[in-house]
């Protein structure tokens, strides 16, 4: 005789594509290897691990432990993670370790700007409030930037290898004459600029312009300011401002959002506010990230899962937090379109980079279509 349950669980079997659902648990499997071995690659950036380890040829963990400067017992453990993940090979008979060259192009802190190690610290940054979101799930409401273990120092790592690494070749070219107008000297204004990677290199480039970096967060505004100071740059000032409270008001020739719109408490706002503090001939330069605003296009998307789950635990809940609509990460290039439209922009332009898959570069004007 069979208890309820079991029969409810035969019953439902028999209705199954028990091949399809073996993957699946398979593949659910290999995605706790995977998550494990992010973390663990971004523990092992953050403790300079791949660059010890890189070009140095083989060896034991000991001699690992010592160039790295780090306790031995921990370093052969996370060892053991990366020979078993397959990216550090393992000898066994003198028990030394070695990361092939082929892997740490894509490790070490001299692979910015494809150092997939620095990137992974986004999963370990967004798992400090897994119990704060369980919080809003359930009452709904969002999260403070304050509440993020390390975010602002992440995005400023990211930065320096999506924006600043591409700042010359490619993105100050990608605007018509924007080279000659920065050496001529404009005013230059970058919303939401975090630890203000754009603006202290832009800054130091070009100085007869002047450049503004505005955030919402003090701890970034600090370190962009001693960054600032170390470089002896005066044409730069970086300002806390909550710029769903204080627009801009100075006419600024260039106006930058490097992935800073949709976390905004008002982007509705802030976009109509860039469009009227821009000056004659100005440009909105909007850096944000590459997708559809509609799910069902985004299921090829290289990086859904991981720009959904950063969306849902950080972008989501910091525009909830203040009150904002929480565009999320994947507000979309069509959605981020219709808005620039709305705020006003008539000319707008669209233009992805070779290095990075993650974004897309609008390059808006009031100018007509
Ligand atoms: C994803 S980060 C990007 C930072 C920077 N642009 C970069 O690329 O490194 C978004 C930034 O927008 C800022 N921000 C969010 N809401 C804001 C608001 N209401 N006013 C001003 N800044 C805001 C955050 O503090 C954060 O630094």
């Amino acid at each position: 005789m069979t208890t309820a349950t079991e029969s409810m669980v035969e019953t439902h079997l028999e209705d199954l594509d028990v091949s399809r659902s073996e993957r699946f648990a398979e593949r659910m499997l290999s995605a706790f290897n995977e998550s494990a071995l992010v973390l663990m690659t971004s523990l092992g950036h953050r403790v300079g691990l791949f660059d010890a380890i890189a070009g140095a040829g083989w060896l034991a963990s000991h001699a690992l432990a010592r160039d790295a400067g780090l306790d031995e017992r921990y370093v052969r453990e996370w060892l053991a993670v990366m020979v078993t993940a397959g990216v550090v090979d393992y000898d066994p008979a003198s028990q030394t370790y070695r990361l092939p060259a082929e892997h740490a192009r894509f490790l070490t802190r001299d692979s910015v700007p494809n150092n997939l190690a620095a990137t992974a610290q986004y999963i370990p940054v967004i798992a400090t409030v897994e119990s704060d979101l369980v919080g809003c799930f359930r009452n709904g409401g969002g999260l403070s930037y304050e509440r993020y273990e390390r975010f602002h120092e992440v995005m400023a790592e990211d930065s320096a290898q999506t924006v600043v690494s591409a700042l010359f070749d490619v993105i100050v070219p990608m605007v018509p004459g924007l080279h000659q107008r920065l050496e001529n000297g404009i005013r230059v204004a970058d919303v939401g600029c975090g630890s203000g990677r754009a603006m202290l290199t832009l800054a130091a480039e070009y100085p007869n312009s002047r450049f503004w970096g505005f955030d919402l967060c003090a701890e970034p505004l600090e370190r962009a300011r001693a960054e600032a100071q170390a470089l002896g740059l005066k044409n730069l000032i970086f300002e806390r401002r909550d710029l769903a409270e204080q627009t801009l008001a100075e006419p600024y020739d260039l106006v930058t959002a490097f992935d800073a719109v949709h976390d905004q408490r008002d982007p509705a706002g802030l976009l109509r506010s860039i469009r009227c503090a821009l000056a004659r001939d100005g440009l909105f330069l909007m850096q944000d990230i590459a997708g559809s605003s509609e799910l069902h296009r985004n299921l090829s998307h290289p990086l859904g899962p991981l720009l959904y789950a950063v969306s849902t635990a950080h972008c989501t809940s910091v525009s909830l937090g203040q009150g904002g609509p929480g565009l999320g990460t994947m507000w979309g290039e069509e959605l981020a379109e219709r808005m620039l439209r709305d705020a006003g922009f008539r000319s707008i332009d669209k233009c992805r980079l070779a290095h990075d898959i993650m974004n897309v570069y609008f390059v808006a004007s009031v100018g007509s279509d």
